[in-house]
């Protein structure tokens, strides 16, 4: 762990960032990957948010184009333009551009950067196998090789890496047979893996801590998606 640098970056729920001995971890790959629309992208830009007020840089690879400043402004709420200063983004518009993103990451990574996100990292990687499944070996094998740069940025720069991927529960063909595979490379790779599951209720999720360090067995916790990010809630 850096001694200059941050030891933990807060997710902002505080009975997760207790699980988790003080928030995402410093040197890994922490990974976050759930169903549409369950708070993935929001719990990223919380985190971004938490590591600005400890003074460190956010660099958020937006591979999806929905990183927006209004929602950066609502999870924010105070100091939005210090905060915003933070937190640099990168859009990368296909697969190769997000390989060369990867490669070129030591060279935009100061000192003072705490966080590196990925959100997607399966989006641009799932599209070419659906253009061209049969180019699924090649790309498979490109995928783990961005885990494996990540890997070794996240640990040289003693950064905390957060990635996101969308599962779906109702599979169809494509993803029945892609999906797995990146889950599973994913998963080989990270430290950190919390799953997103939607409930019954709209803005309710539910959160499973499946591996951490120090957690012996799965945690859940339920979250509400507000106006200011995500808040846990007792029941549901
Ligand atoms: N200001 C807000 N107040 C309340 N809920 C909001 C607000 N903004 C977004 N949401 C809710 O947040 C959810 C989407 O969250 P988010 O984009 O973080 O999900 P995601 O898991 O990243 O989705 P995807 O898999 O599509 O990338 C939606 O249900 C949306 O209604
Ligand atoms: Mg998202």
């Amino acid at each position: 762990m850096s001694v200059n640098g941050p030891l933990r970056i807060p997710i902002g729920c505080k009975s997760i960032d207790k699980a988790l001995d003080g928030g995402l971890l410093i040197g890994s790959i922490n990974l976050m990957y759930g169903e549409p629309e369950t708070g993935k992208t929001t719990m990223a830009i919380q985190c971004a948010v938490n590591c600005a007020r400890r003074g460190y840089k956010t660099l958020f690879i937006d591979c999806d184009s929905t990183f927006s400043s209004k929602r950066l402004a609502q999870i924010a709420s105070k100091n939005l333009e210090k905060i915003a200063e933070s937190i640099f983004l990168m859009r990368p518009e296909n697969f190769k551009e997000q390989t060369l993103v990867m490669e070129k990451l030591p060279n935009y990574l100061t000192e003072k950067f705490g966080l590196a996100v990925v959100d997607t990292i399966t989006s641009f990687y799932r599209a070419e196998v659906a253009e061209s499944p049969k180019k699924t070996f090649e790309l498979n094998r490109e995928l783990n090789r961005q885990l494996a740069l990540l890997a070794q940025i996240a640990k040289t720069h003693k950064i905390a890496v957060l990635l996101t991927s969308q599962v779906r529960s109702v599979l169809n063909e494509t993803y029945e047979s892609i999906e797995p595979v990146a889950t599973r490379v994913l998963k080989f790779w990270a430290e950190v893996i919390i799953a997103m599951r939607p409930t019954e209720k709209p803005q309710i999720i539910k959160a499973i801590l499946e591996k951490a360090p120090n957690a012996a067995q799965y945690i859940t916790w339920f979250l509400r998606i507000g106006e200011g990010g995500l808040y846990e809630c007792l029941h549901l």
